[in-house]
């Protein structure tokens, strides 16, 4: 497995294995691309985290950290996610999110939405403003508009660098078949824990590259793609959503720091979890409510950054 950080492995896991918070942990998928230069993930990651933090320190909330985060994420091109996502084999892109708060487990999510620049705010007004958790397609659409989200046209969304892959995918699928090529992957996501042990996640994506129209995957499923839990931990996961899901890998791994495993060795198990039982590539992203974070990967690459107070700038790796 390649390595590129800004610190020595051993460095990182002296900083992540640190008790207390506020702190900010982000990834940029597990798909990140092993060609690109490190320093485009750097300084998206990087700036996430950052903002996460500012609103901790200013006295917001983790779901709002979390969600700061998210956004600066979203709006990067160079992430799967938001403006740059993946675009489906019709060539349009379908977004999903999630968010929650480990304080009092409220969650919201959106699923299959093609014209809202940032899902994560509509994730956020499900689980702020409605009795329900997960809101999907022309539905969450109307729902959007309603409670002042701004809609896009889904043209607006798409860069083109995600229309030059989608030619490439689209030019094999003729000679494949379409399945051959949808394991592409990419997500983003953030954890954020405070000084008093309160958590929150939230994750976005745009599936899988040249994805089945209407299909969903992990992202917006909470307990899949997204979990937080004070009494356990919050958890980000980015990967193959049809192996996620079935491991519900972001529970999977907060369940094992309530048992006593420290984040990052949930986050160790958890992945291996992935492989064992689903065969599926993937990362995922936790923080403890004690303020220790972990992190793991079975992918070449997955990009990702964190902030504790006290640290002058973010740590990113790739
Ligand atoms: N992990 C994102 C997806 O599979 O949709």
């Amino acid at each position: 497995m390649s390595y590129a950080g800004e610190l020595t492995k051993a460095e990182f896991d002296r900083l992540l294995d640190r008790r207390g918070g506020p702190a900010v942990l982000v990834h940029g998928g597990a798909g990140t691309r092993v060609e690109d230069d490190p320093a485009l993930y750097f300084a998206g990651t990087k700036r996430a985290a950052e903002a996460g933090l500012r609103v901790l320190l200013q006295g917001g909330s983790p779901l709002d950290a979390a969600q700061a985060a998210a956004l600066v994420l979203e709006d990067d091109p160079q992430f799967n996610a938001g403006t740059g996502a993946a675009l489906t084999s019709a060539g349009e892109v379908e977004l999903d999110a999630s968010c929650m708060d480990g304080t009092t487990l409220r969650a919201g999510a959106v699923a299959c939405v093609k014209t809202i620049q940032n899902p994560i705010l509509a994730a956020r007004r499900v689980c702020d403003d409605t009795p329900h958790v997960l809101i999907c397609g022309p539905g969450a659409e109307v729902f959007a508009r309603e409670s002042g989200i701004p809609q896009v046209e889904n043209a607006s969304l798409i860069t083109p660098r995600q229309r030059a892959r989608w030619e490439e995918l689209h030019e094999q699928a003729q000679k494949l078949g379409a399945d051959s090529v949808r394991k592409k992957i990419g997500t983003i996501g953030a954890v954020a824990v405070d000084a008093h042990g309160h958590l929150a996640a939230c994750s976005s994506t745009g599936g899988t590259m040249y994805k089945r129209p209407g299909r969903v995957g992990d992202t917006p499923i909470i307990g899949a793609g997204t979990y937080a839990d004070d009494h356990e931990a919050a958890a980000s996961s980015t990967g193959l959503g049809e192996a996620i899901l079935k491991v519900t890998l972001a529970r999977a791994a907060c369940l094992r720091v309530r048992e006593g495993d420290s984040p990052r060795a949930a986050a160790i198990a958890a992945v291996g979890l992935l492989r064992e039982r689903a065969h599926g590539d993937g990362g995922i992203i936790i923080a403890g409510p004690d303020g220790r974070l972990g992190w793991a990967y079975n992918t070449p690459r997955m990009s990702r950054a964190f902030i504790r107070e006290g640290m002058s700038s973010a740590k990113a790796a790739v």
